[in-house]
C-alpha cells in the first residue's frame, strides 16, 4: 500500500520541492498542510493550489490565527516568556500549533509519516518531532532537507528539472520565520556578528530613530489577558495585531542577539516583535501592582522555566502543563489597566490602576496620611538581621 505523507507546507521553494521528491523517494502520496499563524505574505489559496500543482494529492489550508493568539501567545504573555531574557519565542510558539494540525491531518487522511522542511541545525526540527511524538508517538517523521542532505542549489536544480511552478529567483537571502507574535531573521550577512542589521530586513517595525509623534494607549487586562485597548473590546488576536501596528510604528520590539540553540550552536538572531514586547512590558507591570511579593518572586523562576521548555520544544510536556496550572492560579488578580507610552523604539508604562492592586497609598506615602508604623521597623530589622550578625561573630572568632 502506498503510504501517505503529511507535509508541513509553507509555499516556499524547499517545501514545494519536497512534494514530488517525497512522492518519488518514499513512493508515497503527499498531503500538504499550510497553517496560517498570521505570517502574512502570499494568499493561502495560492499556496494551496501550488501544492496541488507540485503533485500533492490533497492540500489544506488551516486558518489558525485566533487559535494561535488565544492558546499559544496568551499563555506566553501570562508567563512573560522571554528566552534568554529577550526573545519572545516567536517560532517556538507556532511549531506546536502546526504540529497539532499536522497530526489532525494525518488522522483524517490516514497519513503514517509527517514531514517538515527544517534542516538539522536548528530548534524547529526538535519542536516538530518532539511535538509529534507527544501527540502521536506512532507517526514516523522525515525531514528531506536534513535526512537527504539537500542544499539550496539542489532544490533549485530539481525545481527546474521538473519545471515546478515556483519562482526560484525571489528567495530571500535570509532565513525568515514570521507569525502574529513576531518575526525571526537569520543567516546571510548577519552570520558575521560584527555586521549591523540593515533597515531593509525589518517589516514589522519602523525605524526607531526616525522623528515622529509618540503614541500612548491604555490596555485593559483581565486575569493576565488583554481584553480592551483604549476602552475598545479586543480578542487576543485583535490585541496582538493592533499592538503590532501601534508599537511597530514606533519601532518597538527590535532585537539583535546571539542565542543559545538547543542543538548547542550559538547563532545570531534578529527579531522584531512589537506587539509581544509591548504587551509583555504592560503585563509585567500589572503583575508588579497586583501580585503578592513571594508569589511574584517565585513566578519569575516559573516564567523562565516555562520559556526554556517551550524554546526546547517541550510544549506538550508534563512539566510545562504543571507550570501552567501554577501560572493560571497566579493570574487570578492580574486585572486592571496599564497606560503605555511608545516612542523611539521603547514602550514605557507611565500609569497603572487596578481594583486588585496591592499598592496602598497610606502605606507607601511620605506625605500626610501615612499609616505605616515606622516604630515596628526597628524590631523587624533586629530579628531579620539576627542570622547575619550571628554568622559574622562566628566568622570573626574562627578567623
Ligand atoms: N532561533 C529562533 C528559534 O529557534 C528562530 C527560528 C526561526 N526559524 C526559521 N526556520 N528561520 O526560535
Amino acid at each position: 500500500m502506498t503510504e501517505r505523507v503529511v507535509l508541513a507546507y509553507s509555499g516556499g521553494l524547499d517545501t514545494s520541492v519536497a512534494i514530488p521528491y517525497l512522492a518519488e523517494k518514499m513512493n508515497a502520496e503527499v498531503i500538504a498542510v499550510a497553517v496560517d499563524v498570521g505570517q502574512g505574505g502570499e494568499d493561502l489559496n495560492v499556496i494551496r493550489q501550488r501544492a496541488l500543482d507540485c503533485g500533492a494529492i490533497e492540500s489544506e489550508v488551516v486558518d489558525a490565527r485566533n487559535e494561535f493568539a488565544a492558546d499559544y501567545c496568551m499563555p506566553a504573555l501570562r508567563a512573560n516568556a522571554l528566552y534568554m531574557d529577550r526573545y519572545p519565542l516567536v517560532s517556538a510558539l507556532s511549531r506546536p500549533l502546526i504540529v497539532k494540525h499536522l497530526v489532525a491531518a494525518a488522522k483524517k487522511h490516514g497519513g503514517t509519516i509527517v514531514s517538515h522542511g527544517c534542516t538539522g541545525k536548528g530548534n524547529d526540527q526538535v519542536r516538530f518531532e518532539v511535538g509529534i511524538g507527544a501527540l502521536a508517538p506512532d507517526l514516523k517523521v522525515i525531514a528531506p532537507a536534513r535526512d537527504f542532505a539537500w542544499t539550496r542549489d539542489n532544490a533549485i536544480a530539481y525545481c527546474e528539472e521538473r519545471s515546478l511552478p515556483i519562482d526560484v529567483t525571489h528567495k530571500s537571502p535570509y532565513s525568515l520565520d514570521a507569525n502574529l507574535w513576531g518575526k525571526a531573521i537569520e543567516t546571510g550577512f548577519l552570520e558575521d556578528l560584527w555586521n549591523a542589521p540593515i533597515e531593509d530586513i525589518y517589516t514589522y517595525t519602523a525605524d526607531p530613530t526616525a522623528p515622529r509623534e509618540p503614541d500612548e494607549l491604555v490596555i485593559t487586562f483581565e486575569a493576565g489577558i488583554p481584553v480592551a485597548i483604549d476602552g475598545e473590546k479586543v480578542t487576543p488576536f485583535q490585541a496582538i495585531d493592533l499592538m503590532n501596528r501601534r508599537a511597530g510604528a514606533q519601532g518597538v520590539g527590535r532585537l539583535d542577539m546571539v542565542e543559545d540553540r538547543l542543538v548547542g550552536i550559538k547563532s545570531r538572531e534578529v527579531y522584531e516583535a512589537p506587539g509581544a514586547i509591548a504587551l509583555i512590558i504592560a503585563h509585567q507591570e500589572l503583575e508588579n501592582v497586583t501580585t503578592e511579593r513571594d508569589l511574584a518572586r517565585f513566578k519569575r523562576g516559573v516564567d523562565q522555566r516555562w520559556g526554556e521548555l517551550v524554546y526546547d520544544g517541550l510544549w506538550f510536556s508534563p512539566l510545562k502543563r504543571a507550570l501552567e496550572a501554577f501560572i493560571e492560579e497566579s493570574q487570578r488578580h492580574v486585572s486592571g489597566e496599564i497606560r503605555l507610552a511608545m516612542h523611539g523604539g521603547r514602550a514605557v508604562v507611565n500609569g497603572r490602576r487596578s481594583e486588585a492592586s496591592l499598592y496602598d497609598f497610606s502605606l507607601a506615602t511620605y506625605d500626610q496620611g501615612d499609616q505605616f508604623d515606622q516604630s515596628n521597623a526597628k524590631g523587624f530589622i533586629e530579628l531579620f538581621g539576627l542570622p547575619s550578625r550571628q554568622a559574622a561573630r562566628r566568622d570573626a572568632e574562627l578567623a
